[in-house]
């Protein structure tokens, strides 16, 4: 394990995102932002803990660190780099899923990358000690508690769609999941052989907070809203359009609709593009965020911003971590690339950076490039660094692989 050298960085959760990634004023974090008269350009330093965690997650990390170098170089940014275990990589080795050095490391930066956690070792593991009780520590205890998850079509994949083309085109919406509430934390949680218990549990405070971000990132985007429950059964859902429904008085601007759980699992298969933004609990998120992933072609495209009332965030590809094609070079990095562009927009403000990536990554499918979870019959399979290789050369083909960036490890 290693540590930040200097001093830790003071953030104060309110209770409204940072929007301005998406739009509007870019707020600058003084502390570790220059402007550079002769460039015409902000320079940013920014410390970033990275958490490969387990099967294909190092792979995709690796290949997400790189394309952060290329930016660095190419845009003039240092980026800090701290590694440290979560997951099953950390159970093997601290007998916890998410060692205290791993929480110390990542209170010291400004954004954590995560690749994925899981695996057929730690299956049989009780409860405290399975890899994915890391990962719903670390949401909890950085209070992340807004879970964005784009779905939005690459023309050059459609043909990989398990929905017909005119189905899939022109899909673009946006996830927002609430990732630390519900029946995810809700206690009484108890598991005996006669019977288990689980909580489904709302504060009109934690509903509030997510549904407020929902119609101000609806604002930005095409003014649409649909939010998500199974009113017509659950408590916790009535409270949740009710929420919804004294909001819309502040909100004129977005049009509003209330869709159960199970109509919206249909409507995302034979009506993707209604969608604008989709807002709802955690578990419906989880369920639904998997169904749409797919849409666009494939689940390794798919990237997350996990964020808070700051510019924090912890940003990881929306697949798991496949160990059954771990160390094979197969992985899809465009997923856990893609995260990346989320946290240069939304941690750091970075506009155009992350546009840029987002731009590579089109232009290398475009030229036909694909890993196999996307190549058709007749494509010649890129590997993971085949295709990483590719998006470096869109972003900068002088890129050489001694940078700006400091590592430590
Ligand atoms: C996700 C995952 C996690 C979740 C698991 C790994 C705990 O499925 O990020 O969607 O259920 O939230
Ligand atoms: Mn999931």
């Amino acid at each position: 394990q290693t540590c930040f050298d200097g001093v830790s960085i003071k953030r104060e959760t309110s209770l409204r995102l940072n929007l301005s990634g998406f739009n509007g004023p870019l707020i600058r974090d003084k502390s570790t932002t220059r402007f550079c008269e002769k460039e015409r350009c902000f320079l940013m330093e920014k410390k970033i803990t990275v958490l490969p965690g387990d099967g294909i997650g190092p792979e995709v990390v690796a290949s997400a660190v790189k394309i952060l170098q290329v930016i660095g170089k190419r845009y003039n940014h240092t980026f800090h780099l701290g590694y440290s275990a979560i997951g099953g990589a950390a159970i093997d080795q601290f007998n916890n899923p998410l060692p205290d050095e791993t929480i110390a490391m990542c209170e010291n930066s400004d954004a954590v990358l995560l690749g994925a956690v899981g695996g057929p070792k730690w299956d049989n593991n009780p409860p405290e000690l399975r890899p994915e009780k890391g990962l719903l520590k670390i949401r909890k205890h950085f209070d992340l508690f807004a879970n964005l998850r784009p779905v939005k079509a690459f023309p050059s994949l459609l043909a990989s769609s398990p929905l017909k083309r005119e189905v899939a085109e022109n899909v673009d919406l946006m996830i927002v999941r609430e990732l630390t509430g519900g029946i995810y934390f809700g206690e009484p949680r108890t598991k005996t052989n006669e019977g288990a218990v689980d909580t489904c549990i709302y504060s009109r405070a934690e509903i509030e907070r997510i549904v407020d971000n929902a119609f101000e990132l609806a604002r930005l985007r095409r003014g649409k809203l649909c939010s998500v429950d199974k009113a017509n059964v659950l408590d916790t859902s009535r409270l949740w359009r009710e929420i919804v429904e004294e909001k819309k008085a502040q909100y004129p601007d977005v049009e509003v609709e209330h869709n159960l759980v199970d109509s919206v699992a249909m409507k995302l298969i034979t009506n993707p593009g209604h969608y604008d933004v989709v807002v709802t609990e955690n578990m419906f998120g989880d369920i639904l965020s998997d169904e749409a992933s797919v849409i666009t072609g494939s689940l390794g495209v798919l990237p997350s911003a996990s964020i808070r009332g700051d510019q924090f965030g912890l940003y990881e590809p929306v697949h798991g971590s496949a160990p059954d094609i771990a160390g094979q070079g197969k992985a899809n990095p465009a997923a856990t690339i893609l995260s990346v562009a989320m946290m240069l927009q939304y941690s750091f403000g970075m506009k155009e950076e992350a546009a840029e990536i987002e731009r590579a990554v089109n232009a290398v499918f475009e030229d036909g490039y694909f890993t196999a979870d996307l190549a058709r019959e007749g494509d010649r399979v890129l590997t993971t660094e085949e295709w990483t290789n590719k998006v470096i050369n869109e972003i900068d083909a002088s890129f050489v692989s001694e940078s700006i960036m400091i590592s430590y490890n």
